[in-house]
């Protein structure tokens, strides 16, 4: 039996998985590290810390998993997009990276749109400039710390930066790579005259493989570190989202997932290039050679509820300890005593701005309609309420591109909740299922290795092999049209505050 490895590169922690070819996870290992905000709407990480973490993990995994190293055919690497790793001519980290969430770039957007033109970067990268992607936050480095960038020589996304630190290699895949904004996401490369015009020097790029690709193998010096062998390919990998595509079987079209990460997505796969000509949308090329995905982000999914349960709910975290039980378990239990619509509370997920479907890096979080009546099951309950609602905004923009699923998928740390769920079930009108194995992306970059290593023949057969469903959960029919009211008047909190987010973030 040969067996593949995925590495997962999240923004809470890194989790690496071993799985048999049926796909059963063999032993799994998650190492956590922080997320500097030293301002309000800035994020980063250290990129040392994601290395440590994935050393850490896949020595953890092969460990207790007790499978030979040999049998280890191959790895890839899944992670957070749009983050900026720099590193000098040694190879050495520059700076702490600039990550996905970090809102300080709008200046760089709009010189972006200045001068290569708003139309023909979305015709080039699918995409309008965003504070979000890889390319506003190189040109932040270059505004603001000319030094650094002098000295930079390549440029890395967080998942490429692991690869290169076992394999040895500069190296990044279509469906990460699609989120710098650098590449020509129509023919799936780097795109000669966007960095020209933006006289980016093309050399400080990694080469571009599709994502089952192998582009290495684990170097001795990895090797002795981490107990594989230097024998053990390593592939192209995904963006997270991209991987957890694969990892939940959506890898033709009709297909879609709803994730809930730290971030949250709603995910379609197409095989036509399909760009939403307001951008409310992000269009990249997906893991299956050769195909795209369309997807809409909530900048705060998860993070919104890891916020509240790290800010307010230290007796739960306490009690959780205490009884061995995960923390969100119980918050999950408390959320359900509260009413649909949480007692005429509403909450927007705008912790670090938005994107689908406002794109707006200034505005934040809110609770509206605060009563002396409220408790705290009120405020949990409108949390996972309002990041549902965010994410029907997403699937909304899917739909008017004619994107309609008949069925959603549902992965990430809010997919294992049944109560969540039934949310989606009941906000999206659709039926809600998940997969049995609940790995999402380090299953599947461990998908994408057994195709780079051959034991499958293509991404769709290995899913086959690989991916099994559980019954989904339907909507409720006397639910629809309640949550359907509230959803509502949360449509009209965005554009009612537009302007005052603006001057608050002007103070
Ligand atoms: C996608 C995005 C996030 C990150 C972190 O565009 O920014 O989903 O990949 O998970």
């Amino acid at each position: 039996m040969k067996y593949v490895l995925g590495i997962d590169l999240g923004t809470s922690g890194t989790k690496t998985v071993l799985f048999d070819q049926e796909g059963t996870a063999q032993a799994s290992c998650t190492v956590e590290y922080p997320m500097y905000q030293p301002h309000n709407g800035w994020a980063e990480q250290d990129p040392m810390d994601w290395y440590n973490a994935s050393v850490t993990t896949i020595r953890t995994v092969l460990e207790k998993s007790g499978v030979d190293k040999k049998d280890v055919a191959a790895l890839g690497i899944s992670g957070q997009m749009h983050g900026l790793v720099m590193l000098d001519e040694k190879g050495q980290v520059l700076r702490r990276s600039i990550i996905w969430c970090d809102q300080r770039t709008a200046k760089e957007c709009d010189e972006i749109h200045e001068k290569v033109g708003k139309a023909r970067l979305i015709e080039i990268t699918a995409n309008p400039a965003l504070t979000g992607f890889t390319l506003s936050k190189l040109l932040w480095v270059r505004n603001n710390e000319p030094e650094t960038y002098a000295k930079c020589a390549h440029i890395l996304l967080p998942k490429d930066f692991v690869r290169y630190m076992l394999t040895g290699d500069f190296a990044t895949e279509v469906s990460d790579a699609s989120g710098m904004q650098m590449l020509d996401v129509p023919n799936r490369r780097w795109s000669e005259e966007l960095l020209k015009t933006l006289d980016i020097d093309p050399s400080l790029l990694a080469k571009v493989y599709e994502s089952p690709e192998v582009t290495g193998h684990i170097s001795d010096e990895a090797a002795k570190l981490t107990g594989l062998s230097p024998e053990t390919l390593v592939v192209g990998g995904a963006g997270d989202n991209a991987a957890a595509a694969v990892g939940t079987g959506v890898v033709e079209d009709g297909k879609a997932f709803t994730t809930i990460g730290t971030s949250g997505v709603v995910f379609a796969h197409t095989d036509k290039l399909a760009i939403d000509p307001k951008g409310r949308v992000h269009t990249f090329c997906c893991a299956v050679p050769g195909a795209w995905h369309v997807m809409g982000v909530t900048q705060g999914a998860g993070l919104s509820l890891k916020w509240f349960r790290d800010t307010f709910c230290g007796a739960e975290k306490d009690a959780a300890a205490q009884l061995g039980v995960d923390p969100y378990d119980l918050l999950n239990k408390e959320a359900a005593l509260s009413p649909i619509g949480s007692n005429k509370l509403l909450y927007a997920p705008y912790l670090m701005g938005e994107r689908t479907p406002h794109l707006d890096a200034d505005c934040r979080g809110m609770f509206f309609g605060l009563s002396a009546m409220h408790t705290r099951r009120d405020l949990l309950r409108a949390v996972m309420e309002g990041v549902t609602f965010s994410l029907a905004d997403c699937l909304g923009v899917l739909r008017e591109m004619g994107v309609e699923p008949a069925e959603m998928l549902a992965c990430g740390g809010g997919g294992r909740s049944p109560l969540w769920r039934q949310m989606l079930a009941d906000v999206f009108g659709c039926p809600v299922a998940t997969t049995v194995n609940t790995e999402g992306p380090a299953l599947g970059v461990a998908i994408l290795a057994g195709v780079g290593a051959g034991l499958y023949r293509s991404v769709p057969e290995a899913c086959r092999a690989m991916i099994h469903q559980n019954p989904a959960q339907q909507p409720i029919a006397e639910n629809v049209p309640q949550y359907a009211r509230v959803y509502g008047v949360y449509r009209q909190l965005y554009p009612a505050n537009r302007e005052v987010f603006k001057a608050l973030a002007q103070l």
